[in-house]
């Protein structure tokens, strides 16, 4: 079912060059998941196959916090975040697809959800503000991006000094997952790529049914380099 939403989407796209491999790393990239698959996003199951409610507790996001929702497809975890974050907190919804993106409006429309900023980005530039954000969170979209080295090295602009980087991804040490493996990531590829740009690793969350939660910081020699 995902391999095919997966296709379809990359068709639905206009991709047509395979996506190329991460060069420190050789990981193939991902294509990335097109509209059709929004319905799979918000699908019923995913509570009790992911666990999304406790990914959201590991990250312990605070009231007034500013969040940026970095590929945030058809919303999600924005709707979820902007209520965690509160009426003085922000959440920005990024995403390079225009259509996830009037998904994602309807939804905060008829939410109600006012602090919710929607940007749409750049496949190597989230348009975040500078020096903005407490947690830039990519749920299942690292592996998708194009321009990897690029976005961390936009993100890491994006953060406040002590900022976070959070990445959700499916478990690439576990065969057993129901996703294609060039969706999934091992904790090792991530540090390895991550650690490149900047960020250091600083904590390892890997009680989700499927998921990995990777929660980096900017490395000190980093901080003030942007
Ligand atoms: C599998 S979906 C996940 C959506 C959402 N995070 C969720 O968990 O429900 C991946 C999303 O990442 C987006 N994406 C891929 N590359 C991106 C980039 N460079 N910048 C922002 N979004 C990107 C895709 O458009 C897609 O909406």
């Amino acid at each position: 079912m995902f391999a095919r939403l997966v296709l379809a989407a990359a068709i639905a796209i206009g991709a047509t060059q395979a996506p190329g491999a991460h060069p420190i790393s050789g990981r193939e990239l991902a294509w990335p998941m097109g509209v059709s698959g929004a319905p799979w996003l918000d699908r019923e199951d995913r509570e009790r196959e992911e666990a999304p409610a406790l990914a959201l507790k590991i990250l312990n996001v605070a009231p007034g916090s500013v969040v940026a929702d970095i590929g945030a497809g058809s919303g999600y975890f924005t709707e979820r975040l902007a209520r965690l974050v509160g009426p003085k907190g922000k959440v920005y919804a990024n995403d390079i697809q225009q259509g996830m993106l009037d998904l994602l409006r309807r939804r905060i429309e008829k939410e109600h959800l006012t602090n919710v900023i929607v940007v749409l980005g750049e496949p190597a530039n989230p348009k975040l503000p500078p020096g903005a954000i407490d947690l830039a969170l990519m749920v299942d979209v690292y592996h998708e991006l194009r321009e990897p080295q690029k976005m961390l090295n936009e993100i890491r602009k994006a953060l406040k000094p002590a900022g976070r980087l959070a990445l959700v991804e499916y478990k690439g040490e576990d065969p057993s997952i129901p996703i294609m493996p060039s969706h999934k990531m091992t904790v090792a590829q991530a540090r390895l790529e991550v650690e490149h740009e900047g960020f250091k690793l600083s904590a390892v969350h890997s009680g989700l049914p499927r998921q990995h939660v990777l929660i980096f910081t900017v490395a000190g020699e980093r901080r003030t380099k942007n």
